[in-house]
């Protein structure tokens, strides 16, 4: 079957430009589901852009496919040869460039969280909408890990019975020390009021969202834990963004009510980039933490029967089979890779013709992260319960 080649411009040459480029290096390592044979689709990656020259280097010492390097991303929309682009730049930026790419006519895998506000948000939901023809679609890689990807499988067929409480977080530790320079996250103006929830909240509401588990209310409690940071003077400035969030929400779904915990934190103590799932329920309960990225814990319930946590160990069973055997061990470069390959596999084949069902995070979850995260600053400024308006599930 000949392979459709889909080119990428990448704009925003940091830290996850580079967790994107190598993952297309390695595409051969991913095999379709159905069919066992090499995927019919395949990124080649031949323009990036990064306003720091220096931030282009490493692509194009290591990337024979780059033809265009440009300080200026317009050079990047103006390339007719481009479908699609990976978008990868501080929050304050999200709106204009992520609005841009769109009206240029080209497919988008933007990071989250998708606008630095509500109303940068809005801005992109209105281009979107003006461009129906385009796959857009936010970056949230951790549905792929295998066991999320397992649970993701069984929120959709209702396994839980009713549900008692879910939990899900995102928690990181090295904020907790003092002595850690600033950067762009840790500024308001860059990052945004969101604080932590901007930075870490998309991951932990996607799984939810996907199985229609909305927020009807949210209590939240926030933190600014360590206020002040050395600037790369070494001068004490102000660190003005929210370190931790709590979130106690309401979720009506389904039919039925219960409450969700949602918690993303900067200064977690010993967590290292550690995102988990709890959801207990009368019939079945599940969790997962990438803290023990192969161990699923599952406990079936019958009415007076045992009540026993079952572990397995799970390998690489994500959502595209990879050269790497299903026993041995899968991590976060895995993970963006397999992201990567459902966005190329709903480019190509269409929402109900991948290869596979789950597809990146949608507008309509980012949007709905912003609803939540936006009532969580008023919950906060208030100290009070705050209802949203949400579609009826
Ligand atoms: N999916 C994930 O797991 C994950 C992890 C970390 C960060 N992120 C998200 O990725 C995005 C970027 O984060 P990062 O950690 O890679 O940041 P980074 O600071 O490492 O990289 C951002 C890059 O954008 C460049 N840039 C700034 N303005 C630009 C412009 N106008 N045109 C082109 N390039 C420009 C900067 O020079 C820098 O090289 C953010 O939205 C962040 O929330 C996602």
């Amino acid at each position: 079957m000949p392979r459709r080649i889909i080119h990428f411009g990448i704009i925003g040459c940091g830290m996850m430009g580079r967790e994107f480029a190598s993952a297309a290096a390695r595409w051969a390592h991913l095999s379709d589901p159905r069919t066992g044979q090499g995927l019919d689709f395949m990124p080649r990656i031949t323009a990036v852009c990064d306003t720091n020259p220096a931030a282009m280097a490493w692509f194009t010492a290591n990337l024979d496919s780059v033809t265009l390097a440009s300080t200026d991303y317009h050079d990047l929309l103006a390339d007719p040869s481009l479908d699609a682009i990976y978008c990868a730049v501080p929050h304050n930026l999200h709106a204009q460039l992520y609005v841009d790419i769109i009206r240029a006519g080209k497919h988008l895998l933007g990071e989250k969280p998708f606008g630095i506000d509500k109303a940068a948000n809005e801005a992109i939901n209105a281009t979107i909408a003006d461009h129906p023809g385009l796959l857009v679609r936010c970056s949230s890689e951790f549905p792929f890990y295998p066991p999320a990807y397992r649970i993701a499988r069984w929120m959709g067929e209702d396994r839980f019975g009713q549900i008692i409480e879910v939990e899900a977080g995102f928690w990181h530790s090295s904020d907790l020390d003092p002595g850690k320079p600033i950067n762009w996250k840790r500024r308001v103006a860059i990052n945004g009021e969101y604080g932590c929830m901007g930075d870490l909240g998309m991951h932990v509401v996607h799984l939810p969202f996907r199985a229609g588990w909305y927020p009807r209310s949210v209590r939240a409690l926030l933190s600014n834990i360590i206020t002040h940071r050395p600037d790369a003077q070494g001068e004490r400035v102000p660190c003005e963004t929210w370190d931790n969030a709590i979130l106690a929400t309401e979720v009506q779904a389904g039919g039925q009510t219960f409450p969700m915990l949602l918690s993303t934190k900067r200064i977690a103590p010993g967590a290292a980039n550690t995102w988990f799932i709890r959801i207990m329920g009368t019939e079945f309960s599940v969790e997962y933490s990438t803290a023990r990225p192969k161990t699923l814990r599952t406990l079936p319930y019958t009415p007076g029967g045992p009540q026993a946590w079952h572990v397995e160990e799970m390998g690489y069973t994500s959502a595209y089979p990879a050269v790497t055997g299903s026993i041995f061990e899968f991590g976060f470069p895995d993970a963006i890779l397999q992201m990567w390959a459902a966005f190329c596999d709903e480019l190509v084949h269409g929402r109900d013709g991948m290869q596979q069902p789950f597809t990146c995070a949608t507008p309509e979850e980012a949007a709905r992260s912003h609803d939540l995260f936006t009532a969580a600053l008023r919950s906060q400024a208030t100290g009070q319960t705050v209802v949203l308006d949400g579609p009826a599930s």
